[in-house]
């Protein structure tokens, strides 16, 4: 029975780091999951026939069933399952188009949660789930808002799987970065350049995510301004975390 990780969102920055580390796991194949063929193929031209493309919208149900088909096909044993892809857009809510809210809900929630179920049946002890939140899972959001519920509807949900999961030799980790340093993060807005504390590489985050899934454990935060971050919210009241966080980014919020 062959081995396989599989990677949404493989053609960004995070999930391209994600296939050059898993790479290096004696694995046969690696499902990089990805809307953008042009991406895809820059993928298996780098790293060979162990990358099967699989180009799908996770938005849609087609996009999941896809995948679905897949597994059912080839009953492969997944090592792992990295639900990375998501969306983002840092503005007031109002602003917001309806497919807009749905598309995020969509990718950011309802795919990794039916990836898990799906691929959870083809694991054994040992295997990993990494579901990449997002530091801003910790608090209430304002101009991320959606963004951020979305993200910790995605850490609740794996920390408690995880849980659900003891005795089979799962382990689900969510990983909980701050600012990372890829194209989800605008350059300006509203006309000026929007500065991102303690923003921190692809290959440190991944590094540590799968480091911690390895010693299993159910959430990854890689630098230390993220640990102190997580640490603040925790003793302060939301009603000033949210200030101070408001107060930081309006300046490049166009409402
Ligand atoms: N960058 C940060 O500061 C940061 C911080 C914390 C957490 N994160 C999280 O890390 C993950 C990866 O982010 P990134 O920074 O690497 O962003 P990115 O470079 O913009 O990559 C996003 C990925 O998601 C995929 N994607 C988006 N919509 C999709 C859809 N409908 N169907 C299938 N795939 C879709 C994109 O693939 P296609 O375009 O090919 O479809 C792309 O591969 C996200 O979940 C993000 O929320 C990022």
């Amino acid at each position: 029975m062959k081995r396989i990780a599989i990677i949404t969102g493989a053609t960004g920055g995070i999930g391209r780091e994600f296939v050059r580390q898993v790479s290096g796991y004696e694995l046969d194949e690696i499902w990089a999951i990805g809307r953008n063929e042009v991406k895809l193929k820059e993928l298996s031209d780098t790293y060979g026939e162990k990358i099967v493309l699989v180009t799908a919208d996770l938005s849609e149900i087609s996009g999941i069933e896809k995948v679905e088909r897949m597994l059912a096909e080839q009953k492969p044993e997944v090592r792992f399952l990295i639900n990375n892809a998501g969306v983002a857009k840092m503005a007031a809510c109002q602003t917001f188009s309806q497919e807009e809210m749905i598309r995020t809900i969509d990718v950011n929630c309802k795919a990794p949660v039916l990836l898990c179920n799906l691929c959870i049946p083809y694991m054994k002890q040992g295997s990993n789930i990494l579901n990449i939140a997002s530091a801003s899972a910790f608090q209430p959001n304002p101009y991320i808002n959606l963004y951020a519920a979305s993200k910790a509807f995605e850490r609740n949900y794996s920390r408690a799987l995880n849980v659900e999961l003891e005795g089979t030799g799962i382990t689900v980790t969510a990983v909980c970065p701050g600012w990372v340093d890829t194209e989800l993060l605008p350059k300006e807005l509203n006309g000026k350049r929007v500065k991102y504390p303690g923003i921190v590489t692809v290959e440190k985050v991944v590094r540590t995510a799968l480091k911690d899934a390895e010693k299993k454990r159910d959430m990854s935060v890689c630098s230390l301004f993220v640990k102190c971050q997580h640490m603040n919210v925790k003793f302060m009241p939301q009603r000033l975390v949210m200030k101070i966080w408001t107060g930081a980014i309006k300046k490049y919020i166009r409402e």
